[in-house]
């Protein structure tokens, strides 16, 4: 099959400097280090700075992957920002990104798929490339989650944190699939949409509104998901469970995470677990882990790498590929 795939070149990922621990949260709303670390596996998150905008967590983790894949702004020709938290209603936050970056050329738009974003941005950039739409793109998940959250709610402000992760994603040589993303699957369900929501927007209250959960419909619903699009993409790509070499999945709880693992068969060591350290960066999760597996020697060209994510919508999906 002489099919082109696109190619995950490189990532990059920025936190922002200040960490807000458990116990420090136990200051400003009545929970515990224990309680959080037992119902979520969470320890800490970063937190961006007054001033510190989603196109600045976003702008600087594009920086780092560019540098990891030795190009220059000059050779991206789209630029895709998934994020939930824009720095305006308007204008999209890739162009700040893009004006940032120093890019003049090309496109840039972001994408809203919530927690799902990063994972909807690399099956988009994909197609994109696939379809002569762009030569390499830039694909950015950042978020500001902690403007958005109600730090007097309990059952939200704990579970969430700021952060951005990027890779550039150009098309591979002609020939087998070495590399690239072999497949995707994408999916939402606008029923469920009242589970995890902000309470206003533009067009409805003209605010932004903030985090509401119902956290254990989450729950319930988020490990059938995400096996069912893990399933899906190993389906279409013809590959089956054993073969993966990690699992990257949204870092929104532990509890989630190993459930998944355990209902899909992957033995806790072949799974990147960073909520401990990051809590839910939305968009921002599963780049942010894939550039800690790659930072630590864990994951290496040609592994087989299953990225996946849920959130609001809800929104889920998942992509294979040979790294
Ligand atoms: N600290 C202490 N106590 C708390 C806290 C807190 N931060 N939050 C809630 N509680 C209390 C509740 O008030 C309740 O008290 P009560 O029994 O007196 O009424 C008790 O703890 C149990 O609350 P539950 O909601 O039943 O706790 P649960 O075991 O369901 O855990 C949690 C809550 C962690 C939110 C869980 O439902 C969950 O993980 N849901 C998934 C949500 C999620 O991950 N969302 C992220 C966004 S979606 C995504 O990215 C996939």
């Amino acid at each position: 099959m002489n099919e082109r795939h696109s190619i995950v070149r490189s990532v990059g990922a920025y936190l922002p400097a200040r960490i807000l621990t458990n116990d420090e949260l136990a200051k400003m709303v009545d929970t515990s280090d224990e309680w959080i670390v037992q119902r979520t596996g969470i320890r800490q998150r970063h937190i961006a700075a007054e001033g510190e905008n989603t196109s600045d967590l976003a702008a600087a983790a594009g920086r780092k992957a560019l540098e990891n894949a030795g190009v220059g702004i000059e050779d991206i020709d789209l630029i895709i920002v998934a994020t939930t938290t824009p720095d305006m209603t308007f204008p999209a936050t890739a162009t700040l990104v893009q004006q940032k970056l120093g890019m003049h050329h090309g496109a840039a738009f972001d994408l809203q798929a919530v927690c799902s974003g990063f994972v909807f941005a690399v099956a988009t950039a994909d197609s994109y490339l696939k379809n002569n739409l762009a030569r390499r793109v830039l694909v950015i998940g950042a978020e500001t989650f902690s403007r958005i959250l109600d730090w007097t709610d309990r059952t939200t402000c704990v579970l969430f944190g700021d952060g951005a992760g990027a890779v550039v994603m150009e098309l591979g040589k002609e020939g087998p699939p070495e590399r690239g993303v072999l497949a995707s699957s994408l999916r939402s369900d606008g029923r469920h949409w009242n589970k995890l929501y902000t309470d206003g927007g533009p067009s409805s209250t003209r605010s932004m509104g903030l985090v509401r959960m119902e956290g254990k419909e989450v729950f319930k619903h988020a490990v059938g998901m995400i096996t069912d699009v893990v399933h899906n993409v190993l389906d279409a790509a013809g590959y089956g469970i054993d073969d993966l070499d990690w699992f990257v999945p949204h870092q929104a709880n532990k509890r989630i995470i190993d459930g998944a693992g355990v209902k899909l068969g992957i033995p806790p060591e072949k799974v990147v677990v960073t909520v401990d350290r990051h809590a839910n960066t939305s968009a921002a999760s599963v780049p942010l882990a894939l550039s800690t597996a790659v930072a630590d020697g864990r994951i290496k060209r040609g592994d087989l790498v299953m990225i996946e994510a849920m959130g609001g919508g809800f929104t889920w999906g998942a992509s294979l590929i040979r790294w």
